[in-house]
Formats: C-alpha cells, sequence, structure tokens
C-alpha cells in the first residue's frame, strides 16, 4: 500500500523517489521493492507533456519520434534504439535528460529541464524492461487527437453544376496567370487565392477574374499587386470571404468603402495603404470583424478609438508596439555595447594608448590596458592606479 500511495506523491508534489527508503534498486531477481511504472499513467503523458511536441507527428527532430512503441523500438534496428530495455546507463535518452542545463544536448531542450522525480521515473521504467504495450499507443494517440485544434470549418453555400464550372474554369484561368489558388483545407470546398507574389502584374482585371470564385473564395492576397479603389468593386459580391490581404497597395478608402457589404469578413491587413481614419471607421458595419492591420497606413490612435467605440471586439494593429520593440532591442544593444566599452582610452599604468582586448573587469567597470604586463601589474594592485582612470 506504501509503495502505491506514493506515486501520486511522485507526480504532484515532486518528492525525488531517492529520498524514500522504498526506492532503493531492487537487487536483480528481487521482487521490485516500488510499484512498477504504468507506462500509460505515467510515462506517456510526460513524453506527451514535454517530448512530443519536436519528437511526434508534427516535427522529429533529430530524426527521432517518441509518440508509439513501433517508432521508439523500430525492428531489426535494435542498435539504433534510444532507449536500451533493462539498461538505463546505455539509453540514449535517460542520458539526454540528466544532463546539466548548462550542456546543450539536454532534453527537454527548451524551458524547465525535468524534475528529479520525472528523471527518476523514467529511468526506472526503462530498468523495468522499458514496457510500451497497445494500451501506451492509445493513451498517445488520443492524447494527441484531443490536441488537434478544432477543424476549420466553412458552411459555403450550395453551387449548382453550372456555378461549379465556372469555378474550375476561373481557377484554372488565374493559375495560368501564376496566381496561387487553392483549397483551404483537405476537406473543404473553400478556396484560397494570392497574387501577392506576381506583384504589379496584377491588377483590377485579374480581380473581376475572380468573380466566379464568389460562393467558395475565403482567402485573398492581393498585396503589393497594382489593384486599385475602382478594382476592389469586384469584391462587393464575395459573401464567403474572411481574410483579406491589401498591405502595401494604393488603395484607399474609397476601396475599403467597398468592402462595407462582406458580411463574413474577420480580417483586413491594410499595412501601407491610403486607408484613414474614416476608411477604418466604414468598416463599422462589418458584423463579423475580429482585427485590422493598419501599421503605416494612415490610421491614427483617434481613428482607432472611434472603431472600438463602435465595435469593441476588434483589434487592431496600428504597429506601434513594433517600433517599441525595436528602440528596446536597440536601447538593450547600446547598454550592452557601452557595458562592454572599457572606461578608459590610455592605460592606467603605463600612459599609452589601450588594446580593448586586454581588460579587466574591476569593481563594474571595464578597464583596458596597453599590455599584458600593465594589466598584471594592475591586477596586482589596483588601488594604486584608480586615480588615474576617468571617473
Ligand atoms: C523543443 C524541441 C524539443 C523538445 C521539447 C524535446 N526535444 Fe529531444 N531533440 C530536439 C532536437 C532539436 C534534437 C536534435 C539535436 C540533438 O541531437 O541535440 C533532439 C534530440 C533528442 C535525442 C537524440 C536523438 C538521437 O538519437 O540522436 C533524444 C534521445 C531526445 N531528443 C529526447 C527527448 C526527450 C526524452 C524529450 C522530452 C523529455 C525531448 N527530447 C524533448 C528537440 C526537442
Amino acid at each position: 500500500m506504501r509503495a502505491l500511495a506514493l506515486v501520486p506523491l511522485v507526480l504532484f508534489a515532486g518528492f525525488s523517489l531517492a529520498q524514500e527508503p522504498a526506492a532503493q534498486e531492487p537487487a536483480a531477481g528481487a521482487a521490485p521493492a516500488k510499484a512498477a511504472v504504468d507506462f500509460s499513467k505515467q510515462v506517456a503523458p510526460l513524453l506527451m507533456q514535454r517530448c512530443i511536441e519536436c519528437h511526434g507527428p508534427k516535427e522529429q527532430k533529430g530524426d527521432l519520434r517518441l509518440d508509439s512503441r513501433e517508432a521508439v523500438f523500430p525492428k531489426g534496428a535494435e542498435d539504433s534504439w534510444t532507449v536500451t530495455p533493462g539498461k538505463p546507463d546505455e539509453s540514449e535518452l535517460i542520458h539526454r535528460i540528466g544532463l546539466p542545463l548548462s550542456d546543450e544536448d539536454i532534453m527537454p531542450n527548451k524551458g524547465e529541464p525535468l524534475t528529479k522525480a520525472q528523471q527518476e521515473l523514467l529511468r526506472q521504467w526503462v530498468a523495468e524492461g522499458a514496457h510500451w504495450d497497445d494500451a501506451g499507443d492509445k493513451a498517445i494517440a488520443e492524447a494527441l487527437a484531443a490536441q488537434v485544434l478544432p477543424k476549420i470549418t466553412f458552411d459555403l453555400p450550395e453551387v449548382d453544376a453550372a456555378q461549379q464550372a465556372a469555378i474550375d474554369k476561373a481557377i484554372a484561368a488565374l493559375r495560368e496567370k501564376g496566381a496561387v489558388v487553392q483549397q483551404v483545407a483537405a476537406d473543404t470546398r473553400a478556396v484560397d487565392v494570392n497574387f501577392s507574389l506576381l506583384r504589379d502584374k496584377v491588377g483590377d482585371a485579374e480581380l473581376a477574374m475572380c468573380e466566379p470564385l464568389a460562393p467558395v473564395l475565403v482567402w485573398l492576397n492581393v498585396s503589393r499587386t497594382a489593384v486599385t479603389d475602382a478594382g476592389i468593386k469586384h469584391l462587393a459580391g464575395f459573401a464567403q470571404l474572411r481574410r483579406l490581404h491589401a498591405a502595401n497597395t494604393a488603395i484607399s478608402d474609397a476601396g475599403f468603402a467597398k468592402l462595407a457589404g462582406l458580411a463574413k469578413l474577420e480580417y483586413v491587413n491594410a499595412y501601407g495603404t491610403g486607408l484613414s481614419d474614416a476608411g477604418l471607421l466604414g468598416l463599422a458595419g462589418l458584423p463579423h470583424l475580429k482585427q485590422v492591420y493598419a501599421w503605416q497606413s494612415k490610421v491614427t490612435a483617434d481613428g482607432k478609438k472611434a472603431l472600438l467605440a463602435r465595435l469593441p471586439g476588434v483589434q487592431v494593429d496600428l504597429g506601434d508596439y513594433v517600433e517599441e520593440r525595436l528602440a528596446a532591442a536597440q536601447k538593450e544593444i547600446s547598454e550592452r555595447e557601452a557595458r562592454n566599452k572599457p572606461v578608459n582610452e590610455m592605460c592606467p599604468v603605463l600612459d599609452k594608448p589601450i588594446d580593448a582586448a586586454l581588460f579587466v573587469e574591476y569593481e563594474g567597470r571595464r578597464i583596458a590596458f596597453c599590455c599584458a604586463k600593465c594589466k598584471a601589474a594592475f591586477q596586482k594592485d589596483p588601488k594604486k592606479y584608480l586615480e588615474k582612470l576617468p571617473k
């Protein structure tokens, strides 16, 4: 009973098993003195929490997957196993998790290191034979499935055969022009059209070519193209449009005003356009608007305030934080440079020009010397030279 009661302690209070008398390694062949590790309940959740994001279905860093028995113990490739059942000291995985934080090979290689209790748990699991049964695979598969973000769904209107033919024809023609046209996801008819790579080869005429796509077009990118205010009228029927990227175009308030009827529009990127406070306020009638990106447009903080008064939930990004962050980064760099700069230009010992690479840190200041000898002399008796240094 006592050994069983330990398990929650280990998991929740972070106690090290090693501190418990019951946790001594069992002598070979002896009955284990502590509860055997339950892979599904103890190891799988730990792998999920700390490893599988980099060693699972999405990424296989270091060519390693830790999300199924087959991946960890591939048949016929025993030499490459990162876990050697029964032999924690020969297991790369156990070695990695036990490294000091200063070692770049430590796993996980970001965030906190595993606690002593977690390390001990994995070590015990390996020592006990690294059992990984079907229930273990299932536990991980279920946890992964639960992690998947809700599917993007689009409630698109039905189209008849004639409309579908028109859609297919328009897609072919757009692709012919070099536009990137793709389904947003495998299980939807929703379409994403991206003109931005074509730059000024695309203008209002190409936008007109999109019109048959109105029942399925959900994302459109005309950034950096030559599309004008006049061309935006072709978007008026795009009742399914959710995202519009129009950054770095000549579109101004007159163009953005034509978006007013787009009931599903959620996101407008107007970076580097002529959008002004008046134009921004014109978007207040969009019932689903969530975000407007307006850095380097004509929108001001007052314009943002006015829109928020009408649509409190909307994010209006004026990019001010970008400048703030740049300024902060710049400040840090200059501070670091200042810290790394010697306070003196002349050697306090011989009064000759310094070599900035020959320095000591003394009472929070960097003091440089003309030669190694002077540096040594200073280190021997700093007080003797201090008055020669700038205050
Ligand atoms: C943020 C990403 C990340 C996380 C989380 C992570 N790893 Fe890694 N892992 C890496 C990268 C990158 C490499 C390859 C570079 C290297 O070998 O250090 C690697 C390599 C390894 C290797 C060596 C593979 C080989 O055979 O060369 C092992 C073993 C390993 N990780 C185990 C783990 C374990 C166990 C966890 C969880 C406790 C974990 N990793 C969590 C990124 C990660």
